[in-house]
Parts: C-alpha cells; sequence; structure tokens
C-alpha cells in the first residue's frame, strides 16, 4: 500500500517547541510503523513561511523577511533530526517548486470560474491568521490570542459556498474521511451549517506569493500553505513527479486547532483544482503541559524539547505518546517525564533487559539456545497493536505492548531462573525460560521500534538478534540462537531528577 503521511507545516514567527514536536513524534511513529507493515511510504514535514505573523517577526527584527526565514528555518530543520524522526522532505514554502505550484493551482481554481473579486471588511487574528466573525469572538477579542485587527481590502474570494453539498456527499460516502469520530462530526456540522466564501488573497502584504492573475496581491497564508501538501510530491525528488505515485494516498495529520482549514477548505479546494481528495485526516488533541496549553504565545518557561539532551529523543517521544491517550487532549509534565523515564524505561523495560542478558551470560556463558516453546508472552501482540494503529490509536498500541513487557516481569518472577540455574536436573526449563525472555524481549523491541528505535536496536544487538524491523517479526518464537551475549548496559541510565522551576 502507499501511504503518504504530512505533519502541516509549522509557523516560524519563533522557534519550535513541544507541541509542534507532538505532531511530528506522532507523524514519525506512524510512517515507521507503515514501512515496518511493507508500505511504500512518505513522509513529509516543514515551515509556513508566509504568514503575517512572521512578516511581523521580521520587521522588528529588522530583518527582511526572507533574510528572517533564511535563518530560523535552520533551526527548525533542526527538529524533526531532535526528535530522531525521518521526514522524506521538508519544505519550505519560500522554495521557488512550491510558490510556482501554487500559482499553478490557484490559476486552476481561478479559470474554473470558482475565483471572484470582492471587498472584505472585518476582522482578523493574526495569531489564528484566519478572519473572525463576531460569533468567534469573546468580548471582541480572540479567545486565544487577544486584539483583532480590522481590515477592508480589495480581496479575492473562493467560492466554497458552492461546494457545500459536495463536501457533504463526500462525508457520507467516507465515513472515515476524518478521525477521531467526533471531529468527523465537528467538520460534517460545520459544512451543514452552511458555507461562507472565503478570502484566498492579501492585499498591501509585499511578503508572500503573488496571485498569477493579479500580482499587486499574494496569496492569503493558507490558501498556500495547504497546497504544500501537493506541492512538495512535484518537486521532492529533482527531475521526478511523485505526485502520480503518492497523490491520492495522502494521509494529513494535524492538531484540532486547523481543522476547518484542512476538513473543509483544503478538500473544497482540491475539487475545484481538479484533484482527489486524500484518503484521510486525523486530528489529535492538544498536549497540555501543566495544565496550559504549551505554545509561543503563552511562553512557558520550560521546554521538554530541551529535555532531549538529558533523556534523548526516544525518552521524549515514548513519554509525549504515552502521556495523552491520542486525539484527545491531555497533560503532561516534566515531572511525568522523569517518572516515566525512571519507571517505565529504567525498571519495566531497560532493567528486563539487563536481568535477562546477565542470567543468559552467567548461567549459560552467553549462549541463547533455540527452543521455542508453545504460547509465550507475545500472543497475538502484532495483531493488536496493528489493528490500534490502523485506528490511529498509538497510545493504545503503545499500551498493549506495555502490557507485555509487565508480563514478562511478572514471568522473571514467577518461574524464577536463578533457582533453576542451581538444579541440573531442571537445565532445559532453564533454557526454554531464557528463550521466552528473550524471545519476548525481541518481539518487544520490533513492536517498540516505530516509538523507540534507538532502543529497540539496542536490544534487538544485545540479544544477539538480526536488525530485522518487519512486522511479522513481532511474534512468539522467531529468535534465533546467539552466543557472546554480555549483561547489557543499561538502557536508561540515571539522571537526576528535575529541580522545579
Ligand atoms: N502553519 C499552520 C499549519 C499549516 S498546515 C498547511 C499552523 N502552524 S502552527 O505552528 O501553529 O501549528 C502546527 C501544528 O502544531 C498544529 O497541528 C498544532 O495543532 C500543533 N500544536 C501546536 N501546539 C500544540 C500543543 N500544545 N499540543 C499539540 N499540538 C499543538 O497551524
Amino acid at each position: 500500500m502507499r501511504f503518504y503521511l504530512t505533519t502541516p507545516i509549522y509557523y516560524v514567527n519563533s522557534s519550535p517547541h513541544i507541541g509542534h514536536a507532538y505532531t511530528t513524534i506522532a507523524a514519525d511513529v506512524v510512517v515507521r510503523h507503515r514501512r515496518q507493515r511493507g508500505d511504500d511510504t512518505f513522509f513529509l514535514t516543514g515551515v509556513d513561511e508566509h504568514a503575517t505573523k512572521v512578516y511581523r517577526v521580521a520587521e522588528q527584527q529588522g530583518l527582511s523577511a526572507q533574510e528572517y526565514v533564511d535563518r530560523i528555518a535552520v533551526v527548525w530543520r533542526e527538529l524533526p533530526a531532535r526528535l530522531n524522526a525521518a521526514p522524506d522532505f521538508f519544505i519550505r514554502t519560500s522554495d521557488e517548486g512550491h510558490k510556482a505550484f501554487v500559482r499553478e493551482f490557484l490559476q486552476r481554481i481561478y479559470d474554473n470560474g470558482d475565483v471572484y473579486e470582492g471587498v472584505y471588511e472585518g476582522l482578523y487574528c493574526v495569531g489564528c491568521e484566519a478572519f473572525k466573525t463576531e460569533s468567534e469572538l469573546v468580548d471582541g477579542e480572540c479567545p486565544e490570542h487577544g486584539p483583532v485587527e480590522h481590515i477592508e481590502e480589495k480581496n479575492y474570494f473562493f467560492r466554497l459556498a458552492a461546494y457545500g453539498e459536495r463536501l457533504l456527499a463526500l462525508y457520507d460516502e467516507r465515513p472515515d474521511f476524518v478521525l477521531p469520530r467526533f471531529r468527523y462530526n465537528e467538520a460534517r456540522s460545520f459544512i451543514a451549517g452552511g458555507l461562507q466564501d472565503f478570502s484566498i488573497s492579501r492585499a498591501g502584504q509585499p511578503w508572500g506569493i503573488p496571485l498569477p492573475w493579479d500580482e499587486e496581491q499574494v496569496a492569503y497564508v493558507w490558501a498556500d500553505a495547504l497546497v504544500n501538501y501537493l506541492s512538495a510530491l512535484s518537486y521532492a525528488r529533482p527531475g521526478e513527479d511523485l505526485v502520480p505515485t503518492f497523490w491520492p494516498a495522502a494521509r494529513h495529520l494535524l492538531g484540532k486547532d486547523i481543522l476547518r482549514f484542512h476538513c473543509v477548505y483544503w478538500p473544497a479546494m482540491l475539487l475545484s483544482a481538479g484533484y482527489e481528495v486524500p484518503v484521510q485526516l486525523f486530528a489529535h488533541g492538544w498536549l497540555l503541559l501543566d495544565e496550559r496549553k504549551i505554545s509561543k504565545s503563552l511562553g512557558n518557561v520550560i521546554d521538554p524539547l530541551d529535555l532531549i539532551d538529558v533523556y534523548g529523543s526516544d525518552a521524549v517521544r515514548f513519554w509525549a505518546l504515552r502521556s495523552v491517550s491520542f486525539g484527545q487532549d491531555g497533560s503532561a509534565s516534566i515531572e511525568s517525564l522523569h517518572e516515566r523515564y525512571e519507571r517505565e524505561l529504567g525498571n519495566d523495560l531497560g532493567n528486563l533487559l539487563s536481568r535477562t542478558t546477565a542470567m543468559i551470560a552467567q548461567y549459560r556463558d552467553g549462549q541463547l539456545a533455540a527452543v521455542p516453546s508453545a504460547g509465550g508472552a507475545i500472543g497475538s501482540l502484532g495483531e493488536t497493536v496493528g489493528e490500534r494503529f490502523d485506528a490511529w490509536d498509538l497510545s493504545g498500541g503503545l499500551e498493549a505492548i506495555w502490557e507485555v513487557v509487565r508480563l514478562l516481569n511478572r514471568h522473571v518472577e514467577q518461574r524464577k531462573p536463578w533457582e533453576l540455574a542451581k538444579d541440573d536436573a531442571r537445565a532445559d526449563e532453564l533454557d526454554a525460560v531464557l528463550y521466552e525472555l528473550a524471545d519476548g524481549l525481541r518481539a518487544v523491541a520490533i513492536a517498540l521500534w516505530a516509538f523507540i528505535p534507538e532502543t529497540s536496536e539496542r536490544i534487538l544487538e544485545a540479544l544477539g538478534q538480526p536488525a530485522d524491523l518487519a512486522w511479522e517479526g513481532v511474534a512468539g518464537g522467531r529468535s534465533i540462537a546467539a552466543d557472546g551475549i554480555e549483561p547489557a548496559a543499561p538502557l536508561f541510565p540515571r539522571v537526576d531528577a528535575p529541580t522545579p522551576a
């Protein structure tokens, strides 16, 4: 199966924080898993540079907008690398390839008769980069970002209202077009409530992509940004057009705050421009840090992203996906990162590997005998986790794997290999227990690879098992005999607890 996954492209008006990292981590986990299942994947992330708020920050810093984005793009490009995420392409909306594609795309909409000229008179929230109606405001202000600006300018409008029926038909035909279900309902009722045309241009802003039919105006940032999902495919591989390969095999991952743009505006724009709509959109919730939303406008002091240097990318990935039921909002704290690092990663998983390898070293001189037994702790883990992934339930998948980790730990306590080792008559039993533990860890490592890739690879190596990550490996009894197994170094060495801010 072809599986093309995108993250939203991030606004570069400031530096990345854990909230952005959350989307990128989740996307990377999904893509890694799909690769293990044998899918032909393409993973896109990048930055959204033509926003008014980006232009303003550049001005404040006394830089040209282009100079500013060139500098900060370097920082954003590091985000996936710091998280050990491996996108196939990193798009910048100031790429020439993107700009050319957007102009063509908008021209198609224009030629199709879906664009008309009008005067926009109303309110704009620069924080949201969105036009606002009075009903969306609280005491005249954006509940998220505060004061809004009054705008009156000549704009070009897209006939969104004309697409209401077609969008409803699409939603009715494809009940899993948007997930989770409550987000589907939210998007559908927004459409059913009646759509209004929206402005796709801005006058008087020198920063952006000039419209092909009126160079005095630039594309409204969302009319430019959404197109990245298609444009990137046209130039990510020089000399190759990946659009026919990966479109419409697209899945968009996004935060709930940008649901309408993705689930309503974007499909309508695609239909108008003559493209098919993506396969699926999944809207996740907010990761709240210490009960407050982590966002640059609120300026939380400590950012768990900075803790990657201390805890490592695997621990941060694990914590982010384990803290919140994927799709819902949830809160997490730096303390909870430390706690999960020690208790779950260090004790549950790390100690299990240390004990297993130490026992194989001590009782069997480093040799693992291949004595696959019936049953075992793994059961149908591969199927269960696969199903969870198909439903985008990443936290559920992780919990299913952790149940097996706990089971393996109980197995050690119950079977007491140290007692079996004292009795020569029970040598076969000891071999069987050691095999079950090593084999269980091997299968768990493969299942965990999408979440914590570095750790998984270390586990397989410590057990003398090949680095074969194919999903079929998540089954009991597949371990091969190995020798030279040594007591493994701690997977998660102790770190000092964070001092409260
Ligand atoms: N530039 C637009 C997206 C354009 S896509 C064509 C944008 N950028 S953003 O930088 O503001 O947000 C990007 C993503 O980060 C969104 O999915 C948003 O939900 C996510 N997050 C930002 N803070 C977040 C949390 N605290 N928690 C979870 N995700 C949040 O919107």
